[in-house]
């Protein structure tokens, strides 16, 4: 795309999957480009197979918020501006697993990372002449809700139970994050529908497999699901939150994307950080 000017853009989770086909399209387009993985060889590889000076690797384990804290700071060394953060990092945990701060490891994950690489990239984002934030998760699917009286699983702990959660967290993050009138980031919540990816980050082989099988039949292939992300980054929407689902826009009456429920999240968020800091 000669015509476009090149963008800075970091994307968590870009070492597998939707995150690394987007990395890979936005370096082909001349853009600077920033991938966060908990693995060094899966980072190593992509740095490899992509040959292009305009790639950084991250790595770091962001489920940890002393970790998020410190990829925040060396980009916010690196970059005066940032034009787009794409949002992927997200692995299934069988068991409960809790994590250094003390939270349920997809909790923190999925949906806290994203919280805070969203608000502490802010700034570098507002700084750059047409910013997108693309959160790719589960928007639209109304299954699962916020446990409010136990959001950390503890009691009630499951794999799905605590995905679909993290999913309607970050369906709430977008709400939040575009109520907050003094910026002019654009927010997409994004759902792109069974993809051939992240089956290799299962760690139950069986159902890794059982993925893989159904996937090969019933999936998109990556390159369509990322095909919408890749143009956002050129072009965002013009209204400060969309909600795509499958290529199709999202009802924005839905429960899951409920003002209060979002603003009830974000309080949560800010006091867990809080005590976190003390
Ligand atoms: N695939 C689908 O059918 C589908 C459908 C709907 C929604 N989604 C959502 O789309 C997003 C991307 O999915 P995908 O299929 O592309 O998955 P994927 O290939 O498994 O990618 C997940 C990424 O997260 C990174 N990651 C995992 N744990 C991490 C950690 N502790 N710290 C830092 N990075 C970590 C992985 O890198 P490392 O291994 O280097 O850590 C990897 O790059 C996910 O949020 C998923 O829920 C997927």
């Amino acid at each position: 795309m000669p015509d476009q000017p090149s963008k800075t853009v970091i994307i968590s989770g870009g070492t597998t999957g939707m995150g690394r086909a987007v990395a890979l399209e936005r370096l082909a387009r001349g853009d600077h480009v920033t991938v966060i993985g908990s693995n060094e060889a899966r980072g190593r590889a992509l740095l490899d197979h992509a040959a292009d000076p305009n790639l950084r690797f991250l790595r770091a384990d962001l489920s940890s918020i002393a970790e998020v804290e410190r990829v925040i700071a060396d980009i916010s060394e690196q970059h005066q501006a940032i034009d787009a953060l794409a949002l992927f990092a997200n692995r299934i945990s069988p068991e409960y697993k809790e994590t250094q701060d003390g939270l349920e490891f997809t909790f923190a994950l999925y949906y806290l990372s994203r919280y805070l690489l969203g608000h502490r990239l802010r700034p570098l984002l507002d700084a750059a002449p047409d910013p997108v934030i693309i959160n790719v998760a589960g928007v639209g699917s109304t299954a699962g809700k916020i446990f409010w009286d136990d959001p950390q699983l503890a009691r009630r702990y499951g794999q799905v139970r605590a995905q679909l959660q993290a999913g309607r967290a970050n369906d709430l993050l977008g709400v939040a994050f575009a109520g907050q009138a003094e910026s002019k980031v654009r927010y997409i919540l994004y759902h792109p529908g069974f993809t051939r990816s992240g089956a290799d980050g299962h760690p139950n082989p069986l159902i890794r497999n059982t993925i893989r099988l159904l996937a090969r039949f019933f999936a998109r292939p990556v390159a369509d699901a990322v095909r919408p992300i890749v143009e956002w980054i050129d072009q965002p929407p013009e209204s400060a939150l969309s909600a795509i689902d499958r290529g199709k826009p999202v009802d924005m009456s839905l429960k899951t994307l409920d003002p209060d429920d979002a603003a009830r999240l974000a309080a949560y968020t800010r006091d867990l950080l809080r005590s976190r800091s003390r």
